[in-house]
């Protein structure tokens, strides 16, 4: 079975446009279920929550649901595990400040040289208080992290290891459930930035077994909003950040400054919404019988498409002396997201997405905030790398013209 590409995007109202949007992973087109869910919340329930009068109530019924969808999508064992707010780095910093007060000066922290700086410079921040930080590389000639390298970093003094689920420049990703079980047998946390891994497959965070993950709504296809997902009995533990009044049992509101956004947090039930509308579409009879499951169906059928767009992409660059790509080369969907990088030799990166442009096709250039990955890599003074970052609503003709494009710069 095949993913449908005009039914899929007909549910994003920009696609129609003539535009070709490849630089998802900068952000996402937006659901138009998202968006009418948005307006319903504004339109008709706009009143704070907790009061006795019917809307009041109505709001607060609202936004518990929106949570508990986030929870399925993520499969967190309850809504209570779900922390939302404005974006991931913020939800990072929180998460940093309320756990580092369980630390004490001496306990170590890894973070990696592949991540997007939201989820190092967060933990970098804590060298003031007499955290030690120390750096797990990826190795020069895989561009991977290796757990062996992980291993002579970790100490009894370490309480965490942060890092990313796919890298947002090299689209590799890495075997998280396994990383886990490793630094949880040494006595440590992970904390895990799934914002370049969740447009792309369904994130389960008890099978991963993880303690912390985030990601960013509008790169997926909602919002500017994120999540933050803390195992329970570790948000429990640390001090919040809201009001000497929130009780400490008080999760996740104790980490909700001011509370949740209450309209993008209904609005993100339109991925449900189209989750399970899309499973109904393609399966039919066969459809699972709980949204979780219609979730698990869809993914399959979205990544299996990135798979072919990917394959579609690598193996033009692939061909093309002078253009290297920077990441895994083959488009296997186990390791890698459609997100894609490279440069061209004696081609400065800038110059490239500018030609695009007139061909109304959106690609960009830079470190991406990598820039620790961007620097160890060498390519800072080529202005970093072009990515091309595609999901699950872009087509094979789309690859088709950009690869046209392509042909008349390098
Ligand atoms: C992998 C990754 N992590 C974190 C972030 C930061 O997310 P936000 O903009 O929600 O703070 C980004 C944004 O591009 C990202 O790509």
């Amino acid at each position: 079975m095949f993913l449908n590409l005009d039914k899929v995007r007909q549910y994003f109202p920009t696609l129609a446009g003539e535009w070709t949007f490849f630089d998802n992973a900068g952000g996402s087109q937006s659901l138009k279920k998202v968006v009418d869910r948005i307006s319903e919340f504004l339109l008709s329930s706009n009143v704070q929550l907790g009061a006795s009068y019917g809307i009041s109530q109505l709001a607060g019924e609202r936004v518990a649901l929106a949570a508990m969808g986030m929870a399925t999508l993520i499969n967190a064992k309850s809504s209570q595990e779900v922390v939302m707010g404005s974006s991931t780095t913020m939800m990072l910093k929180i998460l940093a400040l309320c756990l580092s007060q369980t630390f004490t000066s001496g306990d170590e922290i890894i973070v990696t040289n592949c991540d997007h700086e939201a989820n190092i410079g967060a933990w970098v921040a804590l060298e003031k208080q007499g955290i030690k930080v120390k750096y797990w590389q990826i190795r020069p000639d895989t561009l991977e992290l290796h757990l062996e390298d992980l291993e002579l970093l970790m100490s009894p003094s370490t309480k965490l290891v942060a890092l990313t689920h796919a890298s947002n420049i090299l689209g590799t990703i890495n075997p998280i459930k396994e990383i886990a079980a490793f630094v949880h047998e040494r006595g440590a946390m992970i904390c895990v930035d799934g914002v370049a891994y969740a447009p792309h497959r369904l994130i389960d965070v008890q099978d991963l077994n993880v303690d912390f993950y985030v990601l960013s709504f509008y790169k997926v296809y909602g919002p500017h909003y994120a999540l933050l997902y803390g195992k329970e009995e570790l948000l429990l533990k640390m001090p919040g950040l809201n009001h000497y009044f929130i009780g400490q049992a008080d999760i996740p509101y104790k980490f909700q400054l001011g509370n949740v956004n209450f309209e993008l947090s209904y609005g993100m039930l339109g991925l449900c919404d189209y989750l399970s509308e899309l499973a109904q579409l393609h399966y039919g009879n066969e459809t699972a019988p709980d949204l979780r499951s219609q979730m698990v169906q869809v993914f399959d059928l979205m990544s299996a498409h990135e798979e072919k767009l990917s394959d579609r992409l690598l193996n033009y660059l692939n061909s093309k002396p002078g253009v290297r790509v920077i990441g895994q080369s083959q488009a296997n969907r186990e390791a890698r997201v459609p997100t894609i990088s490279f440069v061209v030799d004696g081609i400065h990166s800038s110059t490239i997405p500018l030609k695009v442009d007139s061909h109304y096709i959106g690609i960009r250039y830079g470190d991406f905030y990598a820039k620790r990955l961007i620097e160890y890599l060498g390519l800072a003074s080529q202005g970093g790398i072009v990515r091309v970052s595609m999901v699950h609503y872009n087509t094979l003709e789309e690859v088709d013209r950009l690869i046209a494009a392509f042909e008349q710069i390098f």
